[in-house]
This record gives structure tokens, C-alpha cells and sequence, in this order.
């Protein structure tokens, strides 16, 4: 998290002889600068519905999401925590780490995880956070109070294994966000972080992937030995490389 100092100077008029301003005042505010990618991910330690978790400890060397919901007990919240549940396995597999956030405090994070269970027929294994003093939401700047008042907005970060944000996004509480997308693109960051390659439009995973325009073409055919399909100097093509 930047904290920036802030400076401003105000220059008053004044009828010393010579000297027709003085520069007299000085504010210094922090202003808080909200996360970009590549920032490292803040750490916290906070209550969950799995007991304390230091967010670091918890993430280990694996990847990780944390996601912010508005409220307990709403319906696109309930059908949002339910999805990301019955993808559990899903996020295993890409050895991915798992922790919600909203500013509802514990005991109701506990109840409604039942009504969740029972009205989604999964079982919420990821721990919930209750974030009562905004501790984690102002952290992760997960408040937008134009958005909504004083709840967290729907904001999911993806942290990448040297706990850098590799994605950040934010939907507003009336629009469920698509978790089959957010797998789309842990699929995405952990191949363009192992190869060399990026990931054309509407990927997924298996598709051909682009080479790097910067590789000349000796280069990539060496590199790349599942073959090369040119489209032009800067938009070639080749078939998705291993993850493991
Ligand atoms: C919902 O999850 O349905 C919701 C929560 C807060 C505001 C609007 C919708």
C-alpha cells in the first residue's frame, strides 16, 4: 500500500516592502493510493469463519484470490460464495488458495454459510472473513462509497505465488461476477508466467497461444517446437505449451 505525502503551498499577498507574497502555508495530507498490479499484496490478520488466518501464512507459496461480497444473507452473494464453492476442486488443482471477505461480522458469516450449503447443495470449505472494523476492505480498497455506502463492492484481487496482484476487479453489488472466468485467467497467468507466450482474446486453456512479438523467428521456432502459425510479423500463433 502507497501512502503518499501531500503538499500544498499558498502563496498570501503582503504589503512587506520588496516582498509582495510570502509563501505561508503548508498542508501535508496522506492520501491513500489504491493497489495496482504488481503491488504486493497486503498482508493482515483477521477473524474467519476457519478461525485466525495471517493472510500470508495462509497463502504459503500457492496463488491465491481473496474476494470482497457486500453482505450476508443477500441473493447474489449467496449465488456467488455458492459457485466458488462448488469449484473448490477446480481451484485445487491450480493449487490455488481461497478466502471471502465482507464487513458482516462472524456469527452471521456462520449462519448464513449454512443457508448457503443448503440453497447452493455445496460445502464451503474457504474461510470468510469478518472484516467488522474494514480493517482487510480498506487494505485491499474494497469500498467505493459513491458504489455503496459503507459495504465492500464486489472487488477480487488474484495473488501470484511471490505475493504480487497479477489481476484486480471490481463489479458493482448488482452484477454477480463469472468465476468460470476468473479459473480462465488463473489458467492464463500461471502459463504466461511459466512460458514466454501471451493469451489471445477469449482463451482457454488448450487454444493456441500468441509468441512474443519481440522473438525473431528463428527464435521462436526453436523455442517453440509444437510449430508456428505466422499471421503477420507481430501475430503468430502456437499450440498452448505444458503447464507441469
Ligand atoms: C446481493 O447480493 O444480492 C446484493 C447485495 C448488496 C446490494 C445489492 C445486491
Amino acid at each position: 500500500m502507497k501512502i503518499q505525502r501531500f503538499y500544498k503551498f499558498k502563496l498570501i499577498p503582503t504589503n512587506f516592502v520588496g516582498y509582495s507574497y510570502i509563501c505561508i502555508i503548508i498542508y501535508n495530507k496522506n492520501l491513500i493510493m489504491s493497489l495496482q498490479l504488481g503491488d504486493t499484496a497486503p498482508d493482515f490478520t483477521a477473524e474467519t469463519t476457519e478461525g485466525k488466518i495471517n493472510f500470508y501464512e495462509f497463502l504459503g507459496d500457492h496463488w491465491g484470490v481473496i474476494f470482497s461480497h457486500p453482505a450476508d444473507y443477500t441473493p447474489v452473494c449467496t449465488t456467488e460464495l455458492g459457485r466458488t464453492a462448488a469449484l473448490q476442486k477446480e481451484f485445487d488443482k491450480r493449487g490455488v488458495k481461497i478466502i471471502a471477505v465482507s464487513v458482516d461480522p462472524l456469527d452471521k458469516h456462520i449462519g448464513w454459510k449454512n443457508d448457503i450449503n443448503t440453497t447452493q447443495n455445496v460445502n464451503v470449505e474457504f474461510p470468510i472473513i469478518a472484516d467488522e472494523e474494514r480493517i482487510v476492505s480498506n487494505l485491499y480498497g474494497m469500498i467505493h462509497p459513491k458504489a455503496l455506502a459503507t459495504a465492500t463492492v464486489r472487488s477480487l484481487f488474484i495473488i501470484g505465488p511471490d505475493k504480487k496482484i497479477k489481476l484486480m476487479l471490481t463489479y458493482p453489488a448488482s452484477t454477480g461476477r463469472n468465476f468460470t472466468e476468473v479459473l480462465r485467467v488463473i489458467d492464463s497467468l500461471q502459463l504466461t508466467a511459466k512460458h514466454s507466450v501471451s493469451t489471445p482474446v477469449d482463451w482457454t486453456y488448450e487454444e493456441d497461444v500468441i509468441i512474443p512479438a519481440a522473438l525473431s523467428l528463428e527464435e521462436a521456432n526453436k523455442k517453440f517446437p509444437k510449430g508456428i502459425k505466422v499471421v503477420n510479423s507481430y501475430l503468430r500463433y502456437t499450440p498452448q505449451p505444458e503447464l507441469s
